[in-house]
C-alpha cells in the first residue's frame, strides 16, 4: 500500500514525523527516530525571547535591525534547557549532517520585529523547512482581536518574504473565527498549517509562591479538537495541513489522515513509550 504523503511540498513515504520537543536535542536520538521510521522531524523551538538585539547585530551587524526587536510578552521558554540562537544554528547544521530525513527547524514568536531575520540564518544551516510557532497572550484588554490578528499575518508575511524554504505555521484554537484567520495565514503564503500548538499548563505552588508551567503530555482523547480543525481547512486552503495533538495510535493517525491531514506530529507517544513507537505502529511503513 502506497503510503506516501507530500507535507509543504516534500515527498514523504508515509504521514509520520516527530514533532518539536526535546526529543530532537540529542544527535543520537535523532538518528534513533529516523532508524526507526519516522518521516521526517521538527526540532524543539528556539523562542524570540531568546534571539536578543545584541545577538542580531552580531549575526549581521546592522544596528537598524536590532532596533526593531521588540520585547516579548510571554511564553517565556524555560531557559534551564532552551537553546541559544548560536548554539540552535549549531543544532540544525549537525542534525541535516546526522540524518537524511527532512528536518524542520522551528521559531515560537509573539511580535514582528528584527529578530524575524533569524529565519533566514536557519535556512543557511541547512533546515528544510520552517515551522512558526506563532503565539500571541492576547492579555492587553486595549488590543483588539483584529489587531492581534494583523500583528500575527504582520508575522507571518515577515518570515515567509525572507525565505526560499517552505514556511509551516503552528496555531493555537483560540481565535473567535479560527477557520478565517487560517484562511488569511494561508492567503499570506504560508505552506502549512500546524494544528495545534499547546500551550503550557500553569498552576500555583501556594507554599513555593511560585508559579508553576509545565507541558502535560496527552492522550487520544486530545486528537478531537486538531480532527475538528483540520476539517474545518481541508479542501479550503491551499496550505497542507498537520495535526499535531493527541496522535498514539495507528487509529488516530488514519482518522487525521481521513479529515484530510497530510502529516501527523508526534510527541507525547514517542516521550512515553521511546522511538521503538515507530517501529511498533508504523514500521511497515518505513521507506523501501
Ligand atoms: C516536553 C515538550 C516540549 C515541547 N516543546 C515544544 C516546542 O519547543 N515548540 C513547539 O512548537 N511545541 C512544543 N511542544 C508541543 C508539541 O510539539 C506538540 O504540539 C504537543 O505536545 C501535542 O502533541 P502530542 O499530543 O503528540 O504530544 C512540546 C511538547 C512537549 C510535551
Amino acid at each position: 500500500m502506497n503510503l506516501g504523503t507530500t507535507y509543504l511540498g516534500i515527498p514523504l513515504p508515509h504521514p509520520l514525523i516527530v514533532g518539536s520537543s526535546p526529543l530532537t536535542d540529542d544527535v543520537d536520538n535523532v538518528r534513533e527516530l529516523e532508524d526507526e521510521g519516522a518521516a521526517a522531524l521538527v526540532l524543539r523551538s528556539l523562542y524570540e525571547e531568546d534571539i536578543t538585539g545584541e545577538q542580531l547585530a552580531a549575526f549581521f551587524s546592522a544596528e537598524s535591525h536590532s532596533d526593531s526587536f521588540a520585547e516579548a510578552s510571554s511564553y517565556a521558554p524555560d531557559p534551564e534547557s532552551s537553546l541559544g540562537p548560536e548554539e540552535y544554528l549549531e543544532h540544525v547544521r549537525r542534525v541535516k549532517a546526522a540524518v537524511g530525513i527532512p528536518v524542520m527547524a522551528s521559531l515560537n514568536c509573539v511580535t514582528s520585529g528584527g529578530w524575524t531575520l533569524y529565519a533566514q540564518m536557519l535556512e543557511q544551516a541547512g533546515a528544510d523547512a520552517l515551522e512558526l510557532n506563532l503565539y500571541h497572550a492576547a492579555s492587553d484588554p486595549t488590543t483588539s482581536g483584529a489587531e492581534v490578528e494583523r500583528e500575527m499575518i504582520d508575522i507571518v508575511s515577515e518570515v515567509k518574504g525572507r525565505l526560499r524554504i517552505p514556511l509551516a505555521v503552528k496555531l493555537t484554537p483560540f481565535f473567535t473565527a479560527f477557520a478565517h484567520f487560517a484562511n488569511r495565514v494561508d492567503a499570506d503564503g504560508a505552506d502549512g498549517l500546524v494544528l495545534f500548538m499547546r500551550l503550557h499548563r500553569v498552576d500555583i505552588d501556594v507554599l513555593e509562591l511560585e508559579v508553576i508551567r509545565s507541558l502535560a503530555l496527552s492522550d487520544s482523547s486530545q486528537l478531537q479538537l486538531p480532527l475538528r480543525g483540520t476539517a474545518a481547512l481541508a479542501g479550503r486552503v491551499k496550505a497542507s495541513l498537520a495535526v499535531s495533538g493527541g496522535v498514539h495510535t495507528g487509529l488516530d493517525v488514519i482518522k487525521a489522515t481521513m479529515v484530510g491531514a497530510h502529516a501527523t506530529q508526534l510527541v507525547s507517544t514517542l516521550l512515553m513509550n521511546g522511538a521503538s513507537r515507530f517501529a511498533s505502529s508504523a514500521g511497515r511503513w518505513r521507506r523501501g
